[in-house]
């Protein structure tokens, strides 16, 4: 049925004035999804996904870390490997990470422990003002600003450079948000370091620009759907940050769009997806692509994911960054100017996820 914009508005205030997110309306027991979840139908299926399992160009990379070695000639494979992801996918998984299974599981547990808490506690930490609030719940960050909305919930944790006292944490998130953040910083200051090398830079280089300046460890709740065909998990879009770790259950639904095609990024027990963002894109100078990738809904959920975000998001900075100038040359002159990441991730949430890319925004 026809839904003017009017009705629109007014039934995502609806939506987010019940504090109870997506969860809430399946709690509620639908069979049919409400008209604000419904994608329109080009933005569902195309580019039609094809069989892929059996072609090569089609194999999700996977990178054995081995960060406790300290062989240069494994370490000089992996910096290729890592830079053949890169051009190719955008996205690779890594194993033997440094962080243990064990891990891995309480902090999958620890989310879904958060959003299966009793309604009224949950509500206690439903907040949009991000800037303000270092543990904020919510359901779809670009809620009044997308064009459709997703079938997803979602409690954002800034957890570098400030953050939150323990007692800001809801009790499943208290003790194991901070355990992870930190060992995810620790995992990602040694892939900058590889990704530095995979550009040709010096080992420190991505992080002396800033790289590893903020970490916001995102847990994303996606209900099981009634009608997972007419809605999406997490519509298409690009990262807008410098790093994106990304430990996600069994379920499966992520995909990435390669050479036009949605290909599923396998959960594969004990990895970790990697993938680079926007600000990475521009401080390569387009050597490295921030790629598209989407999340279905799903029949079997709920699905659980943590997204860990390399980025000082909204936050006040000094630090600001362009092209690096070491990648720099009359032949590849700088592409973008130099931005704040709050510039950037300003933008990013005031446009939505409508499919194109902000980088457009800041192209010299
Ligand atoms: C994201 C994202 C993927 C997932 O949060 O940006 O792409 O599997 N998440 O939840
Ligand atoms: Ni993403």
């Amino acid at each position: 049925m026809f839904t003017n914009m009017g009705d629109r508005e007014a039934q995502l205030r609806a939506f987010d004035e019940t504090k109870l997110g997506v969860k809430g309306i399946v709690d509620a027991g639908v069979t049919t999804i409400p008209s604000i979840f419904i994608h329109p139908i080009s933005k569902r299926l195309l580019p039609q996904k094809t069989s892929t399992s059996n072609d090569a160009r089609f194999q999700f990379p996977i990178i054995d870390l081995c960060v406790s070695e300290n062989d240069l000639d494994h370490k000089n494979k992996v910096v290729d490997k890592i830079r053949e992801a890169l051009e190719t996918w955008g996205f690779f998984q890594v194993i033997n990470h440094g962080i243990s299974d064990e891990v891995m599981e309480d902090t999958l547990k620890g989310v879904k422990g958060f959003f299966e808490l009793d309604d009224e506690v949950k509500k206690g930490y439903y907040s949009r003002d991000y800037a303000n609030n270092k543990v904020a719940y919510h359901s779809n960050t670009d809620l009044y600003t997308g064009p459709a909305t997703n079938w997803r919930d979602t409690i954002a944790c800034t957890m570098v450079p400030n953050p939150p006292h323990p007692d800001e944490f809801p009790p499943p998130c208290r003790e194991i948000v901070p355990k992870y953040s930190s060992q995810v910083m620790k995992l990602g200051k040694v892939l900058f370091g590889l990704l530095s090398e995979s550009l040709g830079l010096q080992q420190t280089n991505l992080c002396d620009i800033g790289c590893a300046e903020g970490l916001n460890v995102v847990g994303q709740y996606y209900p099981a759907c009634p009608q997972p065909e007419l809605t999406m998990g997490t519509a298409k879009h690009a990262d807008s940050v410098f790093l994106t770790i990304l430990l996600q259950d069994q379920i499966g639904g992520l995909q990435v769009l390669h050479h036009d095609h949605w290909v599923d990024v396998p959960p594969t027990p004990g990895a970790l997806v990697i993938n680079i963002g926007d600000h990475l894109q521009l401080v390569s100078n387009d050597k490295f692509k921030s790629v598209e990738h989407r999340v279905l809904a799903n029949y079997k959920g709920p699905r659980v994911s943590v997204a860990s975000f390399f980025t000082t998001f909204y936050q006040e900075t000094s630090t600001k960054f362009g092209p690096i100038k070491e990648l720099l040359s009359e032949e590849n002159p700088p592409k973008y100017r130099e931005i704040t990441a709050k510039e950037y991730n300003t933008y990013f949430l005031e446009k939505g996820l409508d499919g194109t890319s902000p980088l457009l925004h800041f192209r010299l």
